[in-house]
């Protein structure tokens, strides 16, 4: 098989493109040949050694991938050989094969494309969970979704649609915010030339948002937790700007506001059965239209060093997806 193989976490630029031996099944496994693998913010993170989860070196780095079943261990049941399924196995994507616990493994029906594939579990399961299991949002309630052009961004503009609410997208650039309204979004904020408290007052009537989904933390966390509505919700989602902010607690007593935790992946392993039936209606929703990944680019998996330089630069809207014949 070949890999892109991390040696020296010291940035994308140092993974290498290798021949590697096929590694072995184990119980409980299934091998995958990829088709696709799609980049999330960790694997920006795990290849610099600033993810929290630090794996022996070396190793193969891709959190999540699509393609079809070339081995089954004994004793496993539900999949066969030749059938196509999707992953987020935490490493291994990069690569031409990998195996995987069969129970990470979501099935796909054929209409369901590798591209869109690699591109759906992480992020629309977050967006799913933050907002109806964390964040309890209700048909006609009021979004807003900070960097909302990003990968979870735009999967929770899709989700909070889905359910009948008003989308509110806030993004960095003109370019992003045209991109939120292509995918569904009712109005947007450019944080880069509007004031965020100001905007939201214009677009509520002064009220605020009901829930705020903050994938970005940094600068933009106060003054939108300062703007929330009368008992809002603030998923606390991630730091893609690499702050962590503090919050002043007095803000969420005056508006009877929670600030709600979200973190999808400790959600999947406490919660199996839940997550399943989550990623069910996800897949139900997708093949009905409601929604579909918006990819960024798909490039060849031989040049994952470009897909990793355009993460860094902030420009991607959507996903990027690597693809392999
Ligand atoms: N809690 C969970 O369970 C969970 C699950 C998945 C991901 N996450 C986290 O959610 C965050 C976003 O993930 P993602 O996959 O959507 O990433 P992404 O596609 O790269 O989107 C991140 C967005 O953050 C904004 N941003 C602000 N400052 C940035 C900077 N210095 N560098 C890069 N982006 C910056 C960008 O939007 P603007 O340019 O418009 O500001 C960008 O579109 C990450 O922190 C990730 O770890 C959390």
């Amino acid at each position: 098989m070949k890999a892109w193989v991390c040696e020296n976490p010291i940035g994308a630029h140092a993974l290498q493109w290798r021949e590697l031996p096929s590694p072995p099944l184990a119980a409980g496994q299934i091998r995958v040949r990829i088709k696709t693998a799609s980049l999330n913010f960790p694997d920006l993170l795990i290849v610099q050694n600033k993810y929290q989860m630090k794996p022996p070196l070396p190793f193969v780095p891709g959190t999540e991938f699509a393609g079809v079943v070339s081995e089954v261990s004994e004793g496993v049941t539900g999949f066969v050989v030749g059938q196509r399924v999707a992953a987020f196995g935490g490493l291994g994507g990069f690569a031409t094969e990998v195996c995987i616990p069969a129970s990470l493994a979501m099935p796909l029906p054929d209409a369901f494309s590798f591209e869109d594939a690699a591109a759906f579990i992480c992020t629309y399961a977050t967006s799913h969970h933050a907002l109806i299991d964390r964040g309890a949002l209700r048909e006609g309630e009021t979004v807003l979704i900070l960097g909302a052009a990003g990968g979870v961004g735009t999967a929770a503009i899709q989700i909070a649609k889905t359910l009948g609410a008003r989308v509110i997208a806030a993004a960095s650039g003109d370019a992003k915010c045209q991109a939120c309204l292509a995918v569904g979004a009712d109005a947007t904020i450019n944080y880069t030339t509007q004031n965020l408290r100001d905007a939201l007052k214009a677009l509520t009537d002064g009220r605020g948002p009901d829930i705020v989904y903050d994938p970005v933390g940094g600068d933009l966390a106060e003054a939108a937790f300062r703007s929330i509505a009368w008992r809002g919700r603030y998923l606390v989602v991630g730091f893609a700007q690499g702050q962590i902010p503090a919050l002043p607690l007095n803000l969420a007593l005056l508006k009877g506001a929670s600030l709600v935790g979200v973190f999808w992946g400790e959600f999947a392993k406490r919660e199996p059965t839940h997550n399943a039936r989550m990623l069910s209606e996800l897949a139900a929703w997708y093949a009905t239209g409601k929604i579909k990944p918006v990819l960024d680019q798909v490039l060849p998996l031989e040049e994952l060093p470009k897909a990793f330089a355009r993460m860094a630069s902030r420009d991607v809207i959507g996903k990027l997806v690597l693809t392999q014949v």
